[in-house]
């Protein structure tokens, strides 16, 4: 996968090529986004913005070559763009006020996104601590975030599970189970988990979850029916693609909850 580059003296950040990208996406890097993205260079996680990885209603991931900073292991760092059109303002509360970590909700349309982006980074960091397989976080500001870029040979993006086709499809469904329960056992429910949010990364088929700003901890009020449905989201789609059966309720049983102190 990708090498770090030499930490070769690159040219002075590359305001150029961002306004190129700017140009051809038009609304996205609007003046404040790109006072947000500014911190990314200053502080060496980027160099610049290379190519587009998805655009979606909710958000833009870009891959950026890394910047100096020695948090970057590698040649590419994803960035995520969370838009603020296009979401549903209402199912944004729901997700974070039932949430303690969130109690100060404010209710201007910006703010929420980024309360979202600020969110997604702290779940990645909990659900990272608990050993779950998932993109490392470096760092966010506004409504962007920066975390490990998952990739294949020549760094193309790994695709997600619902384009590929496993060779052990068993083992990859036991991976995820045991990332739920992981995760499980940190306080956390990732609540929108499913063929779409799981890349499937080199030729060992590591699956790696992501799109995780939805998650929940487990005492927000929807939590086990967030958790009930991240399961049986999983258990059908290795059902009806793989023919693979699984007992959701042993599954949900077997989670352990972590001690509330
Ligand atoms: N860390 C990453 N490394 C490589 N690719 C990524 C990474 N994070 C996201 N992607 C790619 O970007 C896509 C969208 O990311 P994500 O699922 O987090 O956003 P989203 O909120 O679902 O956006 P939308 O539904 O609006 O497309 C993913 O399906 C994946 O292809
Ligand atoms: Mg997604």
């Amino acid at each position: 996968m990708a090498r770090k580059w030499s930490k070769r003296k690159r040219p002075d950040r590359d305001k150029h090529m961002i306004m190129e990208v700017s140009q051809r996406k038009g609304g996205i890097f609007n003046e404040r986004t790109m006072r947000f993205l500014s911190k990314f260079y200053n502080k060496g996680i980027v160099e610049r913005v290379a190519f587009i990885i998805s655009t979606g209603k909710e958000a833009d991931v870009y891959a950026a070559e890394s910047g100096s900073s020695e948090a970057v292991k590698s040649d590419l760092v994803a960035l995520k763009f969370f838009r603020g059109e296009g979401i549903s303002f209402n199912k944004m509360r729901e997700y974070i006020e039932g949430d303690p970590r969130f109690g100060n909700l404010r209710s201007s349309r910006t703010s929420i996104v980024e309360i979202w982006c600020r969110k997604e980074f702290g779940n990645l960091v909990l659900a990272g601590e608990a050993g779950a397989s998932v993109p490392k976080p470096y760092m966010f500001n506004g409504n962007i975030l920066a975390m490990e870029f998952i990739g294949d040979e020549n760094d193309a993006p790994s695709k997600r599970m619902k384009d590929v086709v496993l060779d052990d499809p068993k083992k990859v469904l036991k991976s995820i189970i045991d990332q739920i329960k992981r995760m499980y056992r940190a306080g956390l429910v990732h609540a929108d988990l499913s063929e779409f949010n799981i890349l499937i990364q080199g030729e060992k088929q590591k699956p790696v979850i992501i799109d995780i700003g939805q998650g929940v901890v487990i005492r927000h009020p929807r939590a086990k029916e967030f958790l009930e449905r991240d399961v049986h989201n999983i258990a059908r789609y290795f059902s009806q693609k793989y023919g693979i059966e699984s007992n959701e309720k042993d599954i949900l049983d077997g989670l352990t909850r972590p001690s509330l102190s």
